[in-house]
C-alpha cells in the first residue's frame, strides 16, 4: 500500500502566504498579481504544488483566516478574474494550486452571521453556536485560544456565541445539515473551477461535543476547550460526508490541519481507507518547544525527542497512511531559527541540513515561502510594529493583565510569534526586500539585504540552489518517496540517521543537527559498500566506515 503510486505523493508543496509574498501595485500588501509574477520562480524551485493561504473576501481579523464571502477574492488581493489566470498560469507550469478551506468558523461579518444575529428565529440562527447564560454568566468557562473567553454577550438576544478563536470568528454549527450543504456546494463551486484540492483549517475542530461541558482550568482563568471540540463526536461522520458528496468526485489533493491528532486519530482522517481525507498535518514536533505557558516560551527542542516524534509518525502510518513533512508555515517561527542555527556563521549550513533531513524522510514535504533562502525570525523592538491578533492579545493577557515582565514577553514573541513566518519575502537587495515600492503592511527582516531570491538563484551554493537540487532529486528517485525508513542510533544526542530502502536500493542520510564535529560509524550492513553521494552540504569527502561530520553537515548516499 504504501508503495502504492499517487501523484500526490510524489508532489513538492510550496506555500504562499499571500500578504507577504509580493505587492504588485504598490500598496504594501501581496496580492495575486504579485504570484503571477513570481510563477517563474516556483517552477525553477521546481514545486509542482502551491498551497495559498486563504485570498477570500476578509475583514482581516486574523489576516483571511476570518471569511466574510467564500466565493469571492479580498480586495487587497485582487479579483476573480486575477485569481482565475493565476490558476490558469499556474497549471501551464505544471504547478497545481491547493486552496485553504477554513469552515470551522466564518467572519462576523459573513451574511450567515449577520442573519444569524438578527434573531432568534431567524433562518440563519442555527447556522452558529448561541447559548443562553448560565446562572448569569456565560454558558460556560471556555477560553479563546486567541486569549480572552470563547464567548460573546450579545444584547438583542440575551445569547452568547461561540468563538474558539478570535471574537470577530463566530464558530460555525456543523450539526445542521443546512451549514453542511452550504459548505459543500461551495467547494464544489470551486472545485468545478479547477482547482487541485484543498488545506482544511483547523478541521479537527468542527464537532463539539453537545452539552459544552466547562473544562478544566488548569489553575488558569479559563477552562480547556480541547477536550470537547478537538476530534469531537461527529468528526469523521461529517468528513465521510463531504468525501461521499464532494471529494470522492474529483482528482484531487486534501490536507486536514489535525490539530491535537495522534497516530490512531491520523488513520481515522486519512487512512487509505478512511473515505474522508488523503493526509493530515500532526503538530506534534511543533509541540516540542511548549513550556509553562503553552506555546509562548524560548525553550530549544531537544533532537531526541524530535526524533522520537518524526520516528513514530514515519512507522506509524506505515502502509496504512501518509505523512505531510514540514518544518514551518504561516503560525510558526521560521525553520532555520528554530531548529537549525541563524547565526552569521551557520544559517546557511544548517539550513541546507534542515531541508535534506526533511526531504529525505517519507511522506510529501512543503516549503513555506522563504525556507528555500534560509529566511530567519524576526526582532522587532517594540509589540508596535507586530500585527499578528494572536501575539497582540496575548502580549496584552500576560503582560498588562497578568504582570509578566515586558521583556520575557518579548523573548517568547522572538522565539514563537506567528509574525516571524510573515515579515516579507525577501526578494531582491532594494528597500523593502523587493517585495513593495510602498509602505509594508508589516515591516521587513532588515537581514534583507544579505538574504534575498535575487542573491541566491545566481549562486549555484546558496540554500535556493540546494533546495532546488533536493526537490529535483525526488523527481529522479522514486526511493525517496516510496523507500521504506529505518532509524538509525536513536540515543545520539546530535545526529539524525535514518535509512531509506526500496526493491534493492538503500539511501543512507546523515544529520549533524549540532555546531560541533560529531563522529558517526556506517551501520554494519553497509560498511565497505561503494555508495554514490547524491547531496551533501559540504564538498565531498572520501566515504569511510567512521567519517566525522562537520558543523551541521548532510550526507545522502546512494547504496
Ligand atoms: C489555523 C490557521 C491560523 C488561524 C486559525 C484560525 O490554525 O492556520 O492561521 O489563525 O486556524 O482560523
Ligand atoms: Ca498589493
Amino acid at each position: 500500500m504504501n508503495q502504492e503510486k499517487v501523484w500526490w505523493k510524489e508532489s513538492v508543496v510550496y506555500q504562499i502566504y499571500p500578504r507577504s509574498f509580493k505587492d504588485s501595485n504598490g500598496d504594501g500588501i501581496g496580492d495575486l498579481r504579485g504570484i503571477i509574477e513570481k510563477l517563474d520562480y516556483l517552477k525553477d524551485l521546481g514545486v509542482t504544488m502551491v498551497w495559498l493561504s486563504p485570498i477570500y473576501k476578509s475583514p482581516n481579523e486574523d489576516n483571511g483566516y476570518d471569511i466574510s464571502d467564500y466565493q469571492d477574492i479580498m480586495d487587497d488581493f485582487g479579483t476573480m478574474h486575477d485569481f482565475d489566470e493565476l490558476l490558469s498560469e499556474a497549471h501551464k507550469r505544471g504547478i497545481k494550486i491547493i486552496m485553504d478551506l477554513v469552515v470551522n468558523h466564518t467572519s462576523d461579518e459573513h451574511k450567515w452571521f449577520i442573519e444569524s444575529k438578527k434573531s432568534i428565529d431567524n433562518p440563519y440562527r442555527e447556522y452558529y453556536i448561541w447559548r443562553k447564560s448560565k446562572a448569569g454568566v456565560e454558558p460556560n468557562n471556555w477560553g479563546s485560544w486567541f486569549g480572552g473567553k470563547a464567548w460573546e454577550y450579545d444584547n438583542a438576544s440575551d445569547m452568547y456565541y461561540l468563538h474558539i478563536f478570535a471574537k470577530k470568528q463566530p464558530d460555525l454549527n456543523w450539526d445542521n445539515p443546512k451549514v453542511r450543504d452550504e459548505v459543500f456546494s461551495m467547494m464544489t463551486w470551486w472545485l468545478d473551477k479547477g482547482i487541485d484540492g484543498f488545506r482544511m483549517d483547523v478541521i479537527s475542530l468542527i464537532s463539539k461535543v453537545k452539552e459544552l461541558p466547562d473544562g478544566d482550568t488548569h489553575g488558569g482563568l479559563y477552562g480547556d476547550l480541547a477536550p470537547y471540540c478537538i476530534h469531537g463526536p461527529n468528526v469523521h461522520d461529517y468528513l465521510k460526508e463531504m468525501n461521499e458528496r464532494v471529494l470522492s468526485k474529483y482528482d484531487i489533493m486534501t490536507v486536514g490541519e489535525a490539530t491535537g491528532v495522534t497516530i490512531e486519530e491520523a488513520k481515522k482522517y486519512a487512512g487509505y481507507d478512511s473515505g474522508e481525507l488523503d493526509t493530515v498535518f500532526q503538530f506534534e514536533h511543533m509541540d516540542l518547544t511548549n513550556g509553562e505557558h503553552g506555546k509562548w516560551s524560548n525553550k530549544r527542542f531537544s533532537l531526541l525527542e524530535l526524533k522520537k516524534v518524526f520516528d513514530k509518525w514515519q512507522k506509524g502510518l506505515k502502509g496504512e497512511a501518509w505523512n505531510c513533512l514540514f518544518w514551518s508555515n504561516h503560525d510558526q517561527p521560521r525553520a532555520v531559527s528554530r531548529f537549525g542555527d541563524d547565526s552569521h556563521q551557520y544559517r546557511e549550513v544548517s539550513a541546507k541540513m534542515l531541508g535534506t533531513c526533511l526531504h529525505m524522510l517519507q511522506g510529501t514535504p512543503y516549503v513555506y515561502q522563504g525556507e528555500e533562502l534560509g529566511m530567519t525570525n524576526v526582532r522587532f523592538k517594540s509589540i508596535d510594529n507586530y500585527r499578528d491578533i494572536e501575539t497582540i492579545n496575548t502580549y496584552n493577557e500576560n503582560v498588562n493583565n497578568r504582570g509578566l515582565q515586558p521583556e520575557i514577553m518579548m523573548d517568547y514573541i522572538y522565539h514563537v510569534s506567528r509574525d516571524n513566518a510573515r515579515t516579507p519575502m525577501q526578494w531582491d537587495d532594494t528597500e523593502n526586500a523587493g517585495f513593495t515600492t510602498g509602505t509594508p503592511w508589516i515591516k521587513v527582516n532588515d537581514n534583507y539585504k544579505k538574504i534575498n531570491a535575487k542573491a541566491q538563484v545566481n549562486d549555484e551554493n546558496s540554500v535556493y540552489n540546494y533546495y532546488k537540487k533536493l526537490i529535483s532529486l525526488r523527481k529522479e528517485h522514486e526511493i525517496i518517496i516510496y523507500g521504506d525508513y529505518e532509524l538509525l542510533s536513536p540515543e545520539d544526542e546530535n545526529i539524525y540517521a535514518y535509512i531509506r530502502s526500496f526493491n534493492n536500493d538503500k539511501l543512507l542520510i546523515i544529520c549533524n543537527f549540532s555546531k560541533y564535529i560529531m563522529n558517526f560509524e556506517i551501520p554494519k550492513e553497509l560498511k565497505g559498500k561503494e555508495a554514490k553521494m547524491l547531496i551533501s552540504n559540504y564538498p565531498e569527502e572520501k566515504l569511510a566506515d567512521n567519517i566525522s561530520l562537520r558543523p551541521y553537515e548532510a550526507r545522502v548516499y546512494k547504496y
